[in-house]
């Protein structure tokens, strides 16, 4: 199956609307096999985990299918997989967890390329905490984080190093095994959002280095749900909120509530789906997986060039990605024309193409485009040649 195939789009039953998508990074569409799960949770016997009932074992095996699935993903321990609302609830949850155990002097790592899931709930603990925050500065002309950028914040009192493995703005792949090693060499610990990153990488958190590595499966064809993976050796050590009769095992004591197992059902549809895009049916899923995002990935970096090109010919664009290492994911502002004008003037034409600065407030402004950000291409597995025809078809129309 190739990824031009009409076996993947007539996957996606939302692609039958007619618009092209290039808005995946916000929230990709979802396979009918991954509704297909949460609907079959729904509609049978799903209770509270536990042994004794048919629904309470059904419970149990679609909570360790999950985590299962996520570790697999992930290349982590299923045991150490944390599920939440999504990556900004863990995350805020985890500074408030990791901040128990810092002290006054202490200090703090956040990046300007960082989405701010991956920055205030750092600076509000921090502050209440009473620890110094400093700042890794991105080069808007590069877009590039360079690992001096990032030993040039470090101390003896460092405590965290947060960074994202991929910027949902530009794209930029920090060199995040080459940064693990020197927040771990000041003895620290490194958070890495990953929310960007795993639709579009074969991601292996032990060589990556993460301490923590977070990622919302509904980015990569699933529900809208957060992960968060660490070592259950690590979890072990911290002490969450959490309520007095809810059970203190790792990782269910930092799962906060009864979860919302019938999209944890839907996530392991779609590590499913998405093992089943490429590679040896009879390999392990990892192996599958590692088969299928290098199709992708060579499939949406294809697609990204095709972009690229027609977009360095109009004099008026200027991309804004430019990072070596980067995901499928194009910033780009028009001389003249507001982002959010643009991203209209596509919509109107059923190509979603959204505009703004996508959260990551601080990118934005170091990169002077202020609040308003840019325009956002985003690739996804379905994205075909003709949505991408039809986009530059549009895109030459409109900028005259
Ligand atoms: C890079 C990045 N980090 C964090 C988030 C926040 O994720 P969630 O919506 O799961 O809180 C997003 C969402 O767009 C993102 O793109």
């Amino acid at each position: 199956m190739t990824f031009e195939s009409k076996a993947i789009r007539d996957a996606f039953p939302a692609l039958c609307e007619g618009a092209a998508h290039f808005d995946a990074p916000g929230g990709s569409l979802v396979p009918a096999v991954v509704a297909d799960a949460v609907r079959d949770a729904l509609a049978s016997a799903v209770c509270q985990r536990g042994s004794n009932t048919r629904a309470e074992r059904r419970t149990d095996a679609i909570v360790l299918a999950a985590r299962q699935a996520m570790g697999d993903l992930l290349g982590a321990d299923p045991a150490g997989v944390i599920f939440g609302r999504s990556m900004t609830q863990l995350t805020f949850d985890l500074s408030r967890t990791l901040a128990k155990t810092w002290r006054t002097g202490d200090e703090i790592v956040v990046s300007r390329l960082d989405h701010d899931a991956n920055i205030r709930p750092w600076l509000y603990a921090a502050q209440r905490a009473g620890v110094t925050v400093r700042w890794i500065e991105f080069d808007p002309e590069t877009s590039e984080i360079e690992v001096e950028d990032v030993t040039a914040q470090l101390s003896e009192r460092t405590r965290l190093v947060a960074i994202t493995a991929a910027s949902n703005l530009i794209g930029t792949r920090p060199p995040i095994p080459e940064i693990a090693a020197k927040v771990h060499e000041a003895g620290a610990l490194i958070y890495v959002d990953g929310v960007h990153n795993t639709p579009h990488a074969f991601v292996d958190v032990a060589e990556m280095g993460a301490d923590f590595y977070a990622c919302s499966p509904y980015k990569f064809c699933g529900p809208h749900l957060g992960v968060l993976a660490a070592a259950p050796s690590l979890l072990q050590t911290l002490d969450p909120d959490k309520l007095l009769p809810s059970v203190n095992t790792v990782p269910e004591r930092f799962e906060l509530g009864t979860p919302a197992f019938e999209l944890y059902a839907g996530t392991t549809a779609a590590v499913e789906f998405l093992a089943g895009l490429g590679g040896d049916p009879a390999a392990s899923r990892r192996a599958r997986l590692e088969a299928s995002l290098a199709a992708m990935g060579e499939h949406e970096d294809a697609l990204r060039r095709v972009i690229e090109a027609r977009l360095a010919q109009h004099p008026r664009v200027t991309a804004h990605s430019r990072a070596q290492s980067r995901t499928p994911t194009l910033l780009f502002t028009v001389e003249g024309m507001e982002p959010r004008e643009v991203s209209a003037r596509l919509g109107a034409l059923d190509i979603n193409v959204p505009s703004g600065n996508f959260y990551a407030l601080e990118a934005s402004r170091a990169l002077g485009l202020g609040d308003a950000g840019g325009v956002r291409i985003g690739l996804a597995p379905y994205n075909s040649a003709d949505d991408v025809d039809r986009l530059l078809d549009a895109l030459d129309a409109i900028i005259v």
